[in-house]
């Protein structure tokens, strides 16, 4: 059977180190209470001025380096923070890169963004339809955040961040990264609790335009969150579609050598590593460094973890998301 490999994985970051104690100059919070709940030490944010599309195209630069090519046949880009409302960040990083003509896509499914792309890019290579895809996640969060008291709960959780990698086919991507060959994967949705975590404007309901002065006032431009259904639902949906996903792959916990999840609790990835039975060695976290990346926390995990040389040749990784939408799913791996 066909093997289609992710390789060349990269990061980019914020240029900005922001550590939990320069958010409590900017607002009512501290560092005892950020690493309590949720692990954080420090956040990056971009420059003002650079977008999301800018760190995709800086992490872009260094899978294509790494891959020893800038050919690729598609771009799948995935942010809930474009550089503008229209169009998506997929064609600015085409165009940045000089990449002529070829089709770029953007998804939009927040913190599932990344795993919803490597289902579309395998589909798409499995089919015939291309041949190496370009994916990348990317997030500019800094710019859109409340950094006030009032928007203390969102505003210590989110960070500035990319990552990238290439997906092709096994028989042309290079030997000389690592490579993970996608197994399988599994996406849900679930639109009944889409408030629970939504930013309401601008939006075609309620265009720019007719944003009141009252509605900015009330930060209504602003996200949103139910931190405690948010942080349950996390929780009890990763276990399910990890459960779900290893089960119909015939793929016991225990054969999982390296869990690379989502980063927004560390608490949530313990609780969902500890119902799955994976030993919280073999589970691996950024959150500490980088806050939550949204689309990008999963390339950065995978980045940071070939980084510190944790694979090893037919090891199995798991990976899962959870985030608004609600959206949520799982993807199986082996080193190859
Ligand atoms: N600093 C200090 N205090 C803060 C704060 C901050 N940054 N943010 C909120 N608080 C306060 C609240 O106002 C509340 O005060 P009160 O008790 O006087 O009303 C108190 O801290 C407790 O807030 P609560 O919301 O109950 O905390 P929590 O234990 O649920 O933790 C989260 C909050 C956000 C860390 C947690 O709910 C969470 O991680 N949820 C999921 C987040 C997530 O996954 N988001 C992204 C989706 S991918």
């Amino acid at each position: 059977m066909t093997q289609i490999v992710m390789h060349s994985f990269a990061k980019a970051l914020g240029s900005r180190k922001i550590t939990n104690d320069d958010l409590s100059r900017m607002m009512e919070t501290s560092d005892e209470w950020i690493t309590q709940r949720t692990g954080i030490k420090s956040r990056f944010w971009a420059e003002p001025g650079i977008g999301s599309s800018d760190l995709a195209v800086d992490a872009t630069r260094e899978s294509f380096k790494q891959s020893g090519t800038d050919h690729v046949d598609a771009i799948i880009a995935a942010t809930l923070s474009p550089d503008h409302y229209f169009p998506g960040i997929g064609v600015l990083i085409q165009t940045k890169l000089g990449l002529k003509n070829i089709p770029a896509f953007d998804i939009r499914q927040q913190c599932s963004g990344f795993l919803y792309g490597i289902q579309m890019a395998h589909s798409l290579i499995k089919s015939g339809t291309y041949k190496r895809i370009l994916l990348v996640g990317s997030e500019v969060h800094s710019t859109g955040l409340d950094i006030s008291t009032r928007g203390r709960d969102l505003a210590v959780l989110f960070g500035d961040g990319a990552g990238s990698c290439i997906i092709e086919e096994a028989t042309t991507a290079p030997t000389n990264t690592t490579r993970f060959e996608i197994i399988d994967s599994e996406l849900h949705s679930d639109g009944a609790d889409a408030r629970e975590l939504w930013c309401e404007l601008p939006g075609s309901v309620h265009f720019t335009s007719a944003i009141t002065p009252d509605e900015f006032q009330h930060g209504a431009v602003f996200p949103k969150m139910n931190g405690r259904r948010v942080f349950e639902n996390a929780v009890k949906r990763m276990t399910e579609v990890c459960n779900s996903l290893l089960s119909k792959n015939n793929i016991k916990s225990e054969q999982v050598s390296h869990f690379i999840p989502h980063q927004a609790n560390t608490r949530i990835n313990e609780m969902v590593a500890n119902l799955l039975q994976i030993s919280p060695e073999r589970c691996f976290n950024t959150i500490q460094n980088y806050g939550n990346t949204t689309a990008a926390t999963i390339p950065i995990g995978f980045t940071d973890a070939i980084s510190s040389n944790r694979f090893k040749s037919q090891e199995f990784v798991l990976s899962a998301a959870f985030g608004s939408g609600f959206t949520w799913g799982s993807a199986i791996f082996k080193v190859v």
